[in-house]
């Protein structure tokens, strides 16, 4: 297990060789989970120390207990990785103010640092790695010449310090970030606020969990700010709203181009609910051009991105469309295809645009840059939610009817 003619320095290159290793395997592993290649870790180079330093404590591990039996060995090297994973989980959270990685939705895990399936998984790596990977590992570094590999582990030791430096760096940047984009959104145009998200990519990808934070941080704080502003007044709005329709016309005529189009009106064929899509698009229209006028805003660009808010032409429930592949959410994955449909048709402003690509938030992690889309956003919730309840109580009617028969 260990070889005590090897200098330090050998030991140094062996831990560089290993942190390689569990770069290689998280690389497959996240790029799997995204299906495209991801970058894993925290530092910017192919390594991550925390696989570099369970290999070495599982080795110590496997030298202490040297002829003990295999079940005794599996469990200290579930045990002290578990332990090593949870500090690591620890200590990130307290130093850095970030879940790095977050368990909470598995079943057995403790504070969201731990769970049992993962520290299963690592006992297994670990058995496999003391009895095949790390002997051979070392036989063949016993047979570099000690010269280069007092050089190697020198290049390496200062390299990991300044990658090491400017990986937590850029921690402290993302969330200063975050901070930043929850104070002056309403104030940044897209594409800045696409910038931002865009700098932090690499760590989001790296991180998966890391969207929790952006989601809790970015996307409550403006759901706060929005309440506020929205709440009464819609109060307000459905007290007028009642047997009031004096605008019917101007509406008509606002929406007119859309509702008379070919690529439209095949909205009629598509279940959406308890109607289709078409009925629904047109009862959100409705009601956010009544809103968005009682409110004083562009009403006309309203109507316009809520009649086509879910501009898509297929069964969502079968995802018998080419752009939405089983493994994709239609929930994510239709503000896009519908964005793209209108513009093909039909010329947008940016609200109309924001207002189809954002009508799913908090779904998509971008909230609305506009108080038009949030209009839409909640027409569509407050309809859909109506056109479920009212679905639910027939069904509910049909069983008490044939229950009494
Ligand atoms: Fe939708
Ligand atoms: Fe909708």
């Amino acid at each position: 297990m260990l070889n005590h003619d090897l200098s330090f320095f050998y030991y140094i290159v062996l831990f560089a060789a290993y942190c390689f290793i569990g770069w290689v395997a998280e690389v497959m592993y996240r790029s799997a989970a995204q299906r495209k290649f991801v970058n894993a870790g925290l530092l910017f180079g192919p390594f991550i120390p925390i696989y570099g330093i369970g290999a070495f404590l599982v080795v110590v591990l496997e030298y202490a207990l040297q002829g003990r039996p295999i079940a005794l060995r599996l469990a200290a090297f579930g045990l002290v990785l578990t332990l090593l994973e949870y500090a690591a989980g620890y200590l990130s959270e307290k130093i850095f103010k970030l879940k790095l990685w977050d368990y909470s939705e598995y079943r057995f895990h403790l504070h969201g640092r731990v769970s049992l399936l993962f520290s299963l998984f690592w006992t297994v790596l670990a058995f496999g790695f003391v009895t095949m990977i790390h002997p051979e590992a070392l036989r063949l570094s016993a047979l570099l010449p000690a010269g280069p590999v007092q050089i190697a582990a020198i290049v390496f030791m200062v390299y990991f310090w300044i990658d090491y430096t400017f990986s937590v760096m850029s921690l402290a940047a993302f969330r200063k970030g975050v901070a930043y984009l929850y104070e002056e959104y309403f104030n940044l145009s897209s594409l800045e606020i696409e910038d931002i998200l865009k700098s932090f990519q690499r760590l989001r990808e790296a991180f998966p969990d890391l969207n929790r934070y952006v989601n809790q941080n970015i996307n409550r704080r403006i759901r706060i700010k929005i309440g506020s502003f929205l709440k009464p007044v819609l109060e307000k709005f459905f007290q007028e709203l009642d047997g009031r329709k004096p605008f019917e016309a101007e509406y008509y005529e606002t929406v007119r181009e859309i509702l008379d189009h070919e690529e439209f009106r095949k909205l009629k064929d598509y279940f959406h609910h308890n109607s289709s899509i078409y009925r629904h698009v047109h009862d959100v229209a409705y009601l956010s051009y009544r809103i968005s006028k009682f409110l004083k805003l562009d009403f006309r660009s309203t109507a316009r991105g809520a009649l086509l808010h879910d501009f898509f032409l297929y069964d969502w429930r079968h995802h018998d469309a080419p752009d939405l592949p089983r493994e994709k959410f239609h929930g994510l994955e239709h503000p896009k295809i519908a964005a793209a449909n209108a513009k093909k048709y039909f010329s947008l402003n940016d609200i109309e645009e924001d207002i189809i690509r954002k009508h799913m938030w908090p779904l998509t992690i971008v909230p609305p840059k506009y108080k038009e889309s949030y209009v839409v956003s909640f027409a569509d919730k407050y309809l859909s939610s109506r056109e479920f309840i009212s679905e639910y109580k027939k069904r509910i009617e049909k069983r008490r009817s044939k229950a009494s028969e």
